[in-house]
């Protein structure tokens, strides 16, 4: 099969880095990739949200799957386009992906069905947005509607910040038009997890579940990020929860779209909060995460391209998914200033003096004369699998420092807590 892998990061990184070793690949491309896909499929030099040039150039290379990383192609309709082009492609079509690029749309579906999550109201009138905010007790958050690349959600810790948030997403239109409408959200308490499942519209399967880190600095200080790091599994989110939430949250919401006449498929993500009363959606992504599946497909042990093909075909219930029992974990490596400004273009030094088993992930690298260079923000996740979190954990920080680029940090204490 010739496949082609939509986006350029370490998620994708990821999923080339799986799919090449199905023995059902006969030449694997990635649009646009990186400097580490280019090392093990063929890069073609077409953005991933140019949607008309990825159908022509997948009509040119006789694509048999075409795999969707980011959301922004998914919300512009990348699958539809697709399928009426007869290519089979992963990944939920435009109305399905909904589900991430309309939070309100979201949020209504989940009250309609009576799915857990957090307490909140839309609204596309400031003045009502206000009204409501000042009615509740702080802390609160504040959402933008609409796709924001991780930036969408503010927390507020008093009424003041969410008047200030809420004018700056409404009125001074910072996100654009994600911001026509924004939800007004109870503050969750407990523990993050992302679980993401695999549906072909009808069965519903369970990945492992992941942890991941939204703050730049150590102790999760500092601003938001795309994800500093991850590990999975987490300790404290055991098989029992996982069918709890797969009963309570995942299967009721794979039905609930299809009642909806918006039938899911592909991969699910839920961002999930483990408060008192069991969990709650905070987020559902139509993707896979990044960093989660820095620390997911290095645990997948069945044939990546068997399973896309099965959700696409509507026979998922009809295959096994095996993980392996060890545990990963995930650090990113990123450009100095980052998440504000920050530099590219510096040598990438190491990237051959890391042990055999750790993998390196590249997001925004790239290749010049024979070097690899920096070319984002975030630009690997050094990743590995170990016998349990302490000594996956322990081979990635013994690695990170014999890879090096001007400016480069990451955090130290990524998984530190499920060791100790
Ligand atoms: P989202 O864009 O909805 O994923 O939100 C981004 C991040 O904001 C989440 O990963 C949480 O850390 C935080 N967050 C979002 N919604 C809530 C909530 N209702 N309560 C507490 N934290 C939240
Ligand atoms: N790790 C968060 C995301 O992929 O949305």
């Amino acid at each position: 099969m010739n496949i082609l892998v939509i986006g350029g990061g370490a998620r994708e990184h990821s999923l080339v880095w799986k799919l090449s070793q199905s023995p059902k690949v006969a030449k694997l491309y990635v649009a646009p990739g990186n400097a580490g896909t280019g090392l093990i499929a063929e890069n073609l030099n077409v953005q991933a949200t140019d949607l008309q040039s990825l159908a022509q150039v997948a009509r040119e290379k006789n694509i048999d799957l075409a795999v969707v990383g980011p959301e922004v192609p998914l919300a512009a309709g990348i699958v539809d386009l697709f399928q009426s082009r007869g290519i089979p492609i992963f990944g939920p079509d435009k109305e399905a992906t909904k589900i991430e690029s309309s939070k309100v749309f979201a949020k209504d579906l989940m009250h309609k069905y009576g799915i857990p999550c957090a307490k909140s109201r839309g609204f596309s009138s400031f003045s009502e947005a206000k009204d409501y905010a000042r009615s509740q007790k702080p802390p609160i958050v504040v959402k933008a509607d609409g796709l924001a690349a991780g930036k969408g959600a503010i927390l507020a810790y008093s009424i003041d910040d969410a008047l200030n948030a809420l004018s700056a997403i409404m009125q001074d239109r910072i996100l654009g038009s994600a911001g026509d409408q924004v939800l007004v959200e109870e503050c969750l308490e407990g523990k993050e997890v992302s679980l993401l499942a695999l549906t072909d519209g009808k069965a519903v399967v369970p990945m492992v579940p992941a942890c991941d880190y939204k703050r730049v600095f150590d102790g999760d200080q500092g601003p938001n990020t795309g994800g500093m790091g991850a590990y999975s599994p987490p300790n404290f989110f055991d098989t029992e929860t996982i069918n709890l939430v797969k009963e309570t949250i995942l299967e009721p919401v794979v039905r609930a779209m299809a009642k909806e006449g918006k039938p899911y498929k592909g991969v699910l993500y839920a961002g999930l909060m483990i408060t008192e009363d069991g969990p709650k959606v905070m987020e559902f992504n139509a993707r896979f995460g990044d960093p989660e599946n820095q620390v997911m497909i290095p645990r997948l042990e069945s044939d990546l391209v068997e399973i896309m093909l099965a959700v696409i075909e509507g026979r998922l219930d009809e295959i096994k998914v095996e993980w392996s029992d060890e545990a990963c974990v995930a650090v990113v490596v990123a450009s100095g200033g980052y998440p504000g400004s920050y530099k590219t273009g510096f040598p990438i030094t190491g990237l051959d003096m890391v042990d055999k088993d750790i993998l390196v992930f590249h997001a925004g690298t790239k290749a010049e004369g024979g070097v690899i260079h920096t070319d984002g923000g975030r630009v690997l996740t050094v990743t590995t699998t170990g016998k349990n979190i302490a000594e996956a954990r322990e081979k990635v920080y013994n690695n990170l420092p014999r890879i090096h680029f001007e400016g480069c940090h990451y955090r130290k204490d990524i998984a530190q807590r499920e060791v100790c």
